[in-house]
This record gives structure tokens, C-alpha cells and sequence, in this order.
């Protein structure tokens, strides 16, 4: 048995103050019944806890979008650099959540992470073509012959084949670059193979999601709809 409230946190339904809320506004049932007592206690095994009608599993999916700073490493944990868990809020840490494919130390921009071991490994495979658009800030300037090469599918310095990608220079020394896999520094050695030093690089869109608002550094969790709508992206290619 267990308190009610620290079933639906730990269910990822919310922090505590965020619970107290929930259970407040009468969005939870046990058992079909609305309940509002957080201190009562439930048998998870025996018992169906729902938020807004959905049971809630004791562990649900989640699924949160950062805005990544430069300095910190895509890793679980490294003995020595700063990493992206580091940045998720306390509240979220019970949720295991791990991150999605990886951005460089120096890269920003959008992060994704999910407890969904499944989605994880669908978004981050090869086969996997969800567009992804990075701005970069880089030495020269992209001309039309760079970008019949990205269109064509660029042969890396050390012979790594890529896909079909867009260059689009949108002034000096700037381009937005849309690619649909994700091999290891993957804008920065297309770039390079160009003459187009990368300086700065920043991940802007992965599928339909957009940085929008998100401050650099914070994290918000997806909504039903727009998770709904990375895996539609997902199967349809
Ligand atoms: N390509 C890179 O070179 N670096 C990133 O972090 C992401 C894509």
C-alpha cells in the first residue's frame, strides 16, 4: 500500500504541489471513483488510478524537450564534463529518463528525452528519417554548388556516405541545415567537407517540434498531441 499522491508523482502525473492541485480539481479516480484525499492509501497492484480518465500505469511514458546550453556533454553520466542530466529538474529525476540521440558539448538547442525505451530506439535508428534543422554559423559562405552537394548526398573526409540534406545559406556565414539521420558530428563534418567551418551550431526542429519559447538551459514535457505527432512523423517515412 501506498499514499495516493506519491503514486501519482511517482507515476509522473506531476510534482507534489502539482498533485495536491490535480487531486484538488477532482481529476483523479481510484477505481472509477473521484478522489481528492492525497494521504489516502492505494494498492497499486490491485487497484486503477486515473488521470482524466487514463490509468496510470505506476510508470508513465514521458516524454520532455530541452533547450540545451553549450558545455554540457549527452551523457547518463561522464567522469569528468558536465552533463544534460544535470539540468533536469529534481522533480523529474525519479522519472529515468534518458536523452535522445545526442547534441555536442558546443552544440544547443533541442534535446529530447523519454523513459520510453521503445520510442528511443525508433527515433534514434538508422532507418529513422525524422528531418532535423540546425542553424550554423560558419567560415565562408554557402554557394549553389554546396548545395547540389548536401542534395545529392555528401561523401564525408573519411569516406562516410550521407543522405540527401538541405542547405539553405540565409546570409554571410550563416545556413540552416535540415538532415534526416543523425551519424556522429554529422552537420559539422558535412560543413567541413564543404570548406564551411561550423563556429556555431544550434538544433532547431526535430520532426514538428520546434524550440518555440523554451529558455536555453530549461526543459518542458511534450503533450499528448505532439507525441502523438513525433510518431506519426516516425512511421510515415
Ligand atoms: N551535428 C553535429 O555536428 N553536431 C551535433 O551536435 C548535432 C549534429
Amino acid at each position: 500500500m501506498e499514499r495516493l499522491d506519491k503514486f501519482l508523482a511517482d507515476s509522473g502525473a506531476g510534482t507534489r504541489s502539482q498533485v495536491k492541485q490535480l487531486l484538488k480539481q477532482g481529476r483523479v479516480t481510484v477505481d472509477g471513483k473521484p478522489e481528492k484525499d492525497g494521504s489516502r492509501k492505494i494498492d497499486p497492484g490491485l487497484q486503477t488510478v486515473c488521470l482524466d480518465g487514463t490509468a496510470l500505469g505506476g510508470r508513465y511514458r514521458a516524454v520532455f524537450l530541452m533547450n540545451k546550453p553549450a558545455g554540457y556533454v549527452t551523457a547518463t553520466e561522464d567522469p569528468r564534463e558536465k552533463t544534460v542530466m544535470e539540468l533536469l529538474p529534481p522533480q523529474l529525476r525519479h522519472l529515468d529518463l534518458k536523452p535522445v540521440g545526442r547534441l555536442d558539448k558546443a552544440t544547443e538547442g533541442l534535446l529530447l528525452f523519454t523513459n520510453d525505451g521503445e520510442l528511443l530506439h525508433r527515433l534514434i535508428s538508422p532507418k529513422s528519417q525524422v528531418p532535423k534543422r540546425y542553424y550554423a554559423r560558419h567560415e565562408g559562405t554557402a554557394t549553389e554548388q554546396d548545395i547540389d552537394a548536401f542534395a545529392q548526398g555528401l561523401t564525408l573526409a573519411d569516406g562516410t556516405q550521407c543522405r540527401s540534406a538541405k542547405l539553405e545559406p540565409i546570409g554571410p556565414g550563416e545556413s540552416l541545415i535540415t538532415i534526416c539521420e543523425g551519424k556522429y558530428h554529422q552537420v559539422r563534418r558535412m560543413m567541413a567537407a564543404r570548406n564551411l567551418t561550423v563556429l556555431y551550431l544550434e538544433r532547431r526542429q526535430e520532426g514538428c517540434l520546434t524550440l518555440g519559447e523554451l529558455p536555453r538551459g530549461q526543459v518542458r514535457p511534450l503533450t499528448q498531441q505532439e507525441i502523438e505527432l513525433l510518431e506519426q512523423g516516425e512511421s510515415e517515412k
